[in-house]
């Protein structure tokens, strides 16, 4: 079977040994950052230490490989082609998307949507079709990429492709007017892909965050609504300093004792500086959060060289991690992620 997998450009320089290591031969790169290939099974298997480089992922069960471009009628014989394969399955959305997502080059996003709609119009209604937020992660959306190189269309559920989304990334303003920084866009983006394996939490949920300052996924945290606990040895900035939902500490987050009966739903650490001493941290404060509380632990990466030394850390996080006891949830690059993974447990 065809499989499409991407890879963040951000590991480019490293993209032909990661495919050596998931054991793929004589892959195709279509944009920057997708790689079409034949595997008998599904790649990566979740064991697989080099999964973690590895965002979205998709059965190809439909391909055209063409110049969408220069093919005459493109948008109406790629939605026939979907609709008689398609449609007895009762996909519960379609989503479309083009495979090179932020290009300055509008083009195949529009194709994107004008197949989309035209798509919509062939198909009998679907019961995730307006909004993509509303896709049950676990039933089957067809979800189709296209760029020069083609259009490649899957059956399969957004959990086991990993996204909502075509390609896995949601488009998230960064300059929303409650942002204070870039940082905002990565718990919401984290926040947004944790729902294919953990239910939303409450809208004023009480969150722990360690490594908080100047106040990037504070802002956003609050702008939902939620109650915030905030340690950074850093100010906050001063736009959300004296929000009524925000307790700052102004400390070391490595000594940090929460106040008296404090319980929270929620722990997000961004510290940054060594790994294992911002797991520390999160280990000693584990009995202030509930039962069942979620944990978002962001994994710099910044300061090692090799994919050995990445993937080392990771497991020894993971194994530092869920020795202490916590379910590990989920783990992925966020299309918002530089050289830091993002991780989830649950206490
Ligand atoms: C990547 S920045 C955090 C960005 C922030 N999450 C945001 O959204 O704007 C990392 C922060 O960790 C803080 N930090 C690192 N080690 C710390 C420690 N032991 N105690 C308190 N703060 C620490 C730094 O002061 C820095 O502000």
């Amino acid at each position: 079977m065809q499989q499409l997998i991407r890879i963040s450009e951000v590991f480019a320089p490293h993209h032909p040994e990661i495919l050596k290591r998931l054991g793929i031969d004589g892959a195709k790169k279509l944009g920057a950052e997708y790689f079409l290939f034949q595997h008998d099974t599904s790649v990566p298997a979740a064991d697989e230490p080099y999964a973690i480089f590895v965002g979205w992922r998709m059965p190809v069960h439909h391909a055209w490989p063409c110049n969408p471009e220069k093919t005459v009628d493109f948008v109406e014989k790629s939605c026939l082609a979907l609709e008689r394969k398609f449609s007895a399955a009762s996909p519960q959305s379609i989503l479309v998307g083009p495979l090179i997502a932020g290009s300055p080059n509008p083009h195949y996003r529009k194709l994107a949507a004008q197949l989309r709609a035209r798509a919509l119009q062939l198909f009998a209604p679907l019961p995730a079709s307006r909004d993509p937020e509303s896709q049950d992660p676990a039933r089957p959306t067809l979800f189709a990429l296209l760029g020069r190189e083609g259009l490649f269309c899957g059956l399969a559920s957004p959990r086991e492709c990993r996204g909502f989304h075509p390609g896995g990334s949601k488009f998230i303003s960064r300059s929303a007017a409650h942002s204070i920084s870039r940082a905002g866009a990565k718990i919401a983006e984290a926040l947004h892909f944790i729902r294919l394996d953990h239910p939303p939490l409450p809208e004023q949920a009480r969150w722990l965050e360690l490594g908080a300052s100047p106040g990037g996924m504070t802002a956003e945290l609050l702008h939902r609504g939620c109650h915030v606990t905030a340690v950074d040895r850093a100010p906050m900035d001063p736009r959300i300093a004296d929000h009524e939902r925000l307790e700052f500490f102004p400390e070391n987050a490595a000594t940090f004792v929460p106040p008296r009966d404090a319980s929270y739903d929620a722990l997000l650490c961004d510290l940054n500086g060594d790994a294992h001493d911002s797991l520390a941290a999160v280990l000693q404060l584990l009995r202030c959060l509930r039962d069942g509380a979620l944990i978002v632990f962001t994994l710099k990466t910044h300061k090692l060289g090799t994919l050995d030394e990445i993937v080392g850390l990771h497991q020894s996080i993971s194994h530092r991690a869920t020795t202490a006891g916590l379910k590990p949830v989920a783990q992925t690059h966020l299309t918002y992620n530089r050289n830091e993974f993002t991780l989830f447990w649950k206490k």
